[in-house]
């Protein structure tokens, strides 16, 4: 780890990328990572590890991954996903990461990160212990780490997600993990959603539930129901920790306890305006509908909140300070 950090330090090209690797890097219309001879990776520190690329440094850490800037020899630089496949309980991540990878061809919004490639790493045995993500660089923030935005500021990153969770329904993928850390504002207001491990492709086999569960519909916990409704209640969530600081009340009751039932939800709920005094009433009723625990009361489609949003945009960009392009940090 402290190796990896070092600035300028150029890394060896040692992976060696199994054919489907390099079949995925050529549909990605990049140069697939060197290849090298099988045998050399065992055991290799991940310093030395990263084929024909130079780690600038680490940009943040998943729950079983660590994300690398890097720069490659063609002077591009990514975001590098690494995940560490060690033992047989870690089979759920290969699974994720390809997942991940499988959504990201699906897609393409200038709000939805882009997946490059995917590169397996595998042991003598044909074992994988490692998998690389090849991501497009965001050069900015998670949601969860940025100073408090202004109600103009936050209304139009809304939008955004709005705009990029639409492009991912109408391609039959559901995203199941909207939550601030899955989200970037870049230094010149691009707002990106991360982090398609856990998303949803109709038709294919459901995975495990998983996730934050403040930011989890009652029916994506309970039932491992992932849709359209369970994507805005996740976006209703994220609205209201981002408008009012606060979480929403979990939808999983604790260990013992009585499942928590609509009213149960609706006693905990702190109203946004009263976290968020300042919240115009337009905002403050859309963030409740998305959090309503009856899927059929939320609202029917993303598209319809990018229509309150878009006039809510009105209303309070005013001036060019306003606009997400001028945040300046
Ligand atoms: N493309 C990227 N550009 C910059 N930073 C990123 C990028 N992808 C992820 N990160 C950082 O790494 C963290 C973890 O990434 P994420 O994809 O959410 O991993 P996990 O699937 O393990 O949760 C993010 O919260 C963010 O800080
Ligand atoms: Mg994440």
């Amino acid at each position: 780890m402290r190796s990896i950090m070092k600035q300028d330090m150029h890394v060896a090209g040692t992976i060696y990328n199994n054919m489907v690797g390099h079949a995925f890097c050529l549909a990605a219309g990049l140069r697939p990572a060197r290849l090298c001879e099988p045998g050399l990776t065992g055991g290799v520190d991940m310093a030395e590890s990263i084929s024909s690329y130079k780690i600038l440094g680490a940009l943040g850490k998943g729950a079983h991954s660590t994300i690398y800037h890097i720069c490659r020899d063609d002077e591009r630089q990514f975001a590098l996903k690494v995940v560490p496949i060690e033992k047989k309980e870690h089979a759920k991540y290969l699974e994720q990461a390809e997942n991940e990878f499988r959504v990201g061809q699906m897609l393409d919004h200038p709000n939805l990160v882009k997946i490059h490639t995917l590169e397996l790493q595998r042991d003598w045995l044909w074992r994988v212990k490692k998998v690389h993500l090849l991501i497009e660089l965001v050069q900015g923030k998670t949601l969860d780490q940025m100073p408090r935005l202004t109600m103009p500021q936050l209304v139009q990153v809304f939008e955004k997600l709005a705009k990029g969770l639409t492009h991912m329904h109408r391609r039959n993928v559901f995203h199941a993990d909207l939550k601030p850390s899955n989200i970037m504002i870049s230094k010149i207001g691009a707002v990106k959603i991360l982090d398609f491990g856990l998303a949803w492709i109709r038709g294919k086999p459901k995975h495990r539930v998983q996730g934050t569960p403040e930011y989890m519909a009652p029916e994506q916990a309970n039932d491992t129901i992932v849709n359209e409704q369970t994507d805005i209640f996740n976006m209703g969530a994220t609205m209201y920790r981002m408008t009012t600081g606060m979480l929403p009340p979990s939808t999983i009751a604790a260990p013992n306890c009585p499942p928590i039932d609509a009213k149960m939800f609706v006693n905990k709920l702190a109203p946004v305006s009263e976290l968020a005094p300042t919240a115009p009433p337009e905002l403050c009723d859309l963030i409740h509908r998305c959090l309503s625990f009856d899927p059929k009361k939320r609202p029917q489609r993303m598209l319809e909140i990018i229509e309150m949003l878009g006039v809510l945009i009105e209303q309070l960009v005013q001036t060019d300070e306003d606009k997400l392009e001028s945040m300046g940090w």
